[in-house]
């Protein structure tokens, strides 16, 4: 397995030792950092690299700094350039996380809007702990933060302390993840996944307006799903109840993939084993990174 040794740093190739921020930097002291993670998949029959929807990463990542009035922006293709020297640098042998994080360096009053500075790491990932066997989750006393206050729709770092809080509880609580609700009751996501289920044969995912991050897997599901199966996805609130009624659930996500859910509040989902529609998914999805099938949405972009 490779060992990540070099990490991109405002266009430039440093090691990972000299990554340093300021501690009195709006970053640390105020968490004004906004980022990314997102995957260039490793075509096993010729080591070729794609990167997974990369233009909707920077987009949303642009957005997420728009909203935190940072005084810079990036771009699609400055960061394809980018972000393929510092693949290129690592020498990876399998699949490659990347986490691109965007900062205020800047010493000062709260709304400084700069300088903005970022960093990017590339990471090998092991399959996530529980693709196969599918996870216990709790509902969490903790609320998802809303709209109007903390955003969850961009992926903001200050977002993440209500995200570690959930976590936390969960695993305090025995359980190995945690389903949040919005402050009306309604379910919305995971602490670092989106939530689908399944009833009666329909796909159902909390809607946008469910306080969730705007998740490029969840789109990528939706899109792929409705192609392959010729029926739309169920995009509305859902109540907390309706959980216990799921035949199947999974959570999904550029890290985690899909996941499946086996049990919620020590209920079991279904049978209590991941579901076959679930399994049809995880291929669906696999096949699509992978670039087994063609790429009809224009979701793969090459390394420069
Ligand atoms: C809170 C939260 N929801 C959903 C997701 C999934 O988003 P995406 O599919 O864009 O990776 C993530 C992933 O990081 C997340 O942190």
């Amino acid at each position: 397995m490779w060992t990540p040794e070099w990490v991109l740093s405002d266009g430039e190739i440093i090691r990972h030792a000299d990554a340093k921020i300021h501690p009195l930097s709006l970053a640390v002291t105020y968490a004004t950092t906004v980022f990314e993670g997102l995957r260039a998949y490793r075509r096993p029959e010729d080591g070729s690299y794609s990167f997974f929807r990369l233009r909707e990463h920077i987009e949303r990542l642009q957005v997420g700094m728009k909203v935190m009035r940072f005084d810079r922006r990036i771009e699609v293709d400055e960061m394809q350039e980018a972000l393929s020297r510092l693949v290129r640098a690592n020498s990876p042998d399998t699949d490659v996380y990347i986490r691109l994080l965007v900062f205020i360096s800047g010493i000062g009053l709260m709304a400084t809007k700069g300088p903005v500075s970022y960093f990017a790491v590339a990471q090998p990932r092991d399959k996530p702990r529980f693709a196969e066997t599918g996870m216990q989750l709790g509902v969490s006393s903790w609320s998802r933060l809303s709209d109007n206050a903390s955003p969850p729709r961009i992926k903001a770092t200050a977002n993440y302390h209500n995200a570690r809080l959930t976590q936390l509880q969960a695993q305090a609580d025995g359980y190995d993840g945690a389903l949040m609700l919005t402050p009306q009751g309604k379910v919305s996501e995971a602490p670092i996944a989106c939530f689908f289920m399944v009833r009666d044969g329909e796909l159902i995912t909390p809607s946008l307006g469910s306080n969730i991050l705007e998740s490029v897997t969840r789109d990528s599901i939706i899109r792929l799903y409705e192609r392959r199966f010729g029926r739309p996805v169920i995009q509305r609130e859902v109540d907390r109840s309706e959980l216990y009624f799921a035949q199947e659930a999974f959570l999904c996500g550029t890290g985690q993939e899909i996941i499946p859910v086996v049990g919620i509040d020590r209920l079991p989902v279904g049978d209590g084993r991941p579901g076959e529609l679930t399994r049809q998914v995880q291929a669906m999805y696999f096949d699509c990174v992978r670039r087994n099938v063609p790429d009809e949405w224009g979701w793969h972009t090459p390394l420069t």
